[in-house]
């Protein structure tokens, strides 16, 4: 049986764990070749391991998307060696628990440097390579957080929301410019990861918080990271032929209230 992006060559940013690990092995059971990116070797071998293991085809490629200098090469070398880029996940994020009095402007400058421009070099390079082979899709992780407000993630909030209308006016220029490229965001509630882990334990006790975060969702539960895979499957194939600049909400109904 064919899989739902058979023969397409994918790049998944910050695949070493999380959403980027599971939506990178999630794409490659669907028959897209996939290079993974992040900065820890170990973690990103371990997951082109996993993908192997299941007859999948995955490289590793240590990367920092916040470094301008990493993306020219990382698109040629995923060119060389696939042929082609069709599908990009700029995944890679990070989220510092601090509210705007508490945020130092280094925690703020960090923030915007991996979330806004990592996505913003992603998607510039991304457009370069696809517009050249006929066309891609370009999914953006921003989060309920590129939505609305939490207090405690002001960094945060302010790099998703930038994600969100970023990735609309991408979407709206390749659009006009007869790409064929469709860009489009991914706006999560909380997904059980390290990074909501990691997260919650900085706010109190981590299963305390846990129970606090779920009981904050209608479905009365934290996501699982295969619920945001599914939402870039489905963004990465061409079932989604007609949706650009649109904002796909995952979140349990997080934000319907
Ligand atoms: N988990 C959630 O509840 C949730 C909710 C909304 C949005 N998101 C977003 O989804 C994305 C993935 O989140 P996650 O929960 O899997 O996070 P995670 O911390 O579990 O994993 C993030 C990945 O990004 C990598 N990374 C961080 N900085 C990087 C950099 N400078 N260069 C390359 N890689 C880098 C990490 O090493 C890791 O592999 C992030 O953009 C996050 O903001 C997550």
């Amino acid at each position: 049986m064919m899989g739902r992006v058979e023969g397409k060559v994918a790049i998944v940013t910050g695949a070493t764990k999380g959403l980027g690990r599971a939506s990178a092995i999630l794409l490659a059971r669907e028959g897209a070749k996939v290079v993974l990116t992040g900065r820890t070797e170990a973690e990103g071998e371990e997951a082109v391991r996993a993908i192997v293991a299941e007859g999948g085809e995955a490289v590793f490629v240590k990367q920092d998307v916040a470094d301008a200098r990493s993306w020219p090469g990382l698109i040629e070398e995923t060119v060389s060696r696939y042929g082609r880029l069709d599908i990009l996940v700029n995944n890679a994020g990070i989220a510092i628990a601090a509210n705007v009095e508490e945020t130092t402007l280094e925690q703020w400058r960090l923030t915007m440097a991996v979330n806004l421009d990592g996505v913003f070099l992603g998607t510039k390079y991304a457009i370069g390579a696809m517009k050249k082979t006929g066309g891609g899709s370009i999914i953006n992780l921003s989060s309920i957080d590129g939505n609305i407000g939490e207090a405690d993630l002001a960094a945060y909030c302010a790099s998703k929301g930038g994600v969100r209308t970023f990735t609309k006016a991408a979407a709206v220029h390749c659009g006009e410019a007869g790409y064929n490229i469709r860009v489009n965001s991914i706006h999560p509630g909380y997904i059980w990861t390290p990074q909501t882990q990691n997260y919650l334990a900085d706010l109190g006790t981590a299963e305390e918080e846990k129970r606090k975060a779920a009981a904050r969702h209608p479905i009365g539960r934290l996501g699982e990271p295969d619920d945001i895979a599914y939402g870039v499957l489905y963004l990465a194939s061409d079932e989604s032929k007609f949706v650009t600049g649109s904002e796909l909400v995952i979140d349990g109904g997080y934000i319907a209230q």
